[in-house]
C-alpha cells in the first residue's frame, strides 16, 4: 500500500520523505488554509520535494471553471494530480482532464456508487473518506471493502486512495482490505511506530543493560 501524506506542511513532508515514507501528497482547501501559504507556491515547493503524485484541489463548482483551474494547477509540475469533488461537474472535469492525460483524484466520496461513477469517468484515484463516515456512525472501512470488490469485479484501474484516516487501525485495515493508497496526517503516520509493548520491552532492555556496566562505544 502506498503512503501519501495529507498535509501542506512542507517541513513535515520533507521529514517523512527523507525516511522513504512518502509516495505522494494530498492537499485540500482546508489544509492550504492551515499552512497559511499561497496554493501555487506551496504546491510547487511540495512537488520539488516529492516525486510521486501531489494532489491539488480545484475550488470552482462549475465544470468549465473547474477544468480551467485544473489546467492551471497541472502547470505547476508533471506530478500534479488535479483533485475534484464528487459532483456531476466534478465528474465532467475528471473525464475531460483524464482524456487530456492528466492525473485526477476524485474526492469527497462516500458511497460505492460514487466510486463507480468516478472510475467510469477515468479517475486515477478515488478518495473515500473513512473518518467522516465513522463520525456519523457509519462504517468507513466497509466502504473501502465495497469499492475494492466493485473495482475488482470489473477490473477498473482507478486506485483506491483511502482518506480521512484518523487511526492506526484505519491504516492496517486498509492494507488488509487492499486499498491501493492511504493518505494520513503526519502525526498518524508517525504514530504507526508506537506500541505499548515496544516501550515496555525497551525499558526492560535498558534497565538490564545498565546492570551489565558495559558500553558499545
Ligand atoms: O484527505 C482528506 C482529509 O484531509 C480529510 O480528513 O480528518 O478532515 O476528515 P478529515
Amino acid at each position: 500500500m502506498k503512503f501519501f501524506v495529507d498535509t501542506a506542511d512542507v517541513a513535515a513532508i520533507a521529514e517523512l520523505n527523507d525516511l522513504g515514507m512518502v509516495d505522494g501528497v494530498t492537499t485540500n482547501p482546508s489544509l492550504i488554509l492551515k499552512s497559511g501559504r499561497d496554493i501555487l507556491e506551496v504546491t510547487k515547493e511540495i512537488c520539488g520535494i516529492v516525486s510521486g503524485p501531489v494532489s491539488a484541489e480545484v475550488v470552482a463548482l462549475k465544470a468549465d471553471e473547474m477544468i480551467a483551474e485544473g489546467r492551471k494547477l497541472a502547470e505547476i509540475a508533471p506530478n500534479i494530480a488535479v483533485k475534484v469533488p464528487l459532483t456531476w461537474d466534478g465528474l465532467k472535469t475528471c473525464k475531460t482532464l483524464s482524456d487530456d492525460g492528466f492525473m485526477v483524484n476524485v474526492t469527497l466520496c462516500f458511497s460505492a456508487n460514487q466510486a463507480l461513477l468516478a472510475a467510469k469517468a477515468g479517475a486515477t484515484f478515488i478518495s473515500p473518506f473513512i473518518g467522516r463516515l465513522d463520525d456519523i456512525n457509519l462504517d468507513g472501512l466497509e466502504l473501502i471493502q465495497d469499492i475494492r470488490t466493485v473495482y475488482d469485479n470489473y477490473s477498473f484501474k482507478t486506485q483506491i486512495l483511502a482518506a480521512s484516516i484518523r487511526t492506526a487501525n484505519h491504516v492496517s485495515q486498509c492494507a488488509l482490505i487492499g486499498a491501493d493508497v492511504m493518505t494520513a496526517p503526519p502525526a498518524v503516520i508517525k504514530g504507526l511506530a508506537s506500541h505499548v509493548l515496544t516501550d515496555k520491552g525497551l525499558e526492560q532492555f535498558m534497565a538490564d543493560w545498565a546492570k551489565t556496566g558495559q558500553k558499545i562505544i
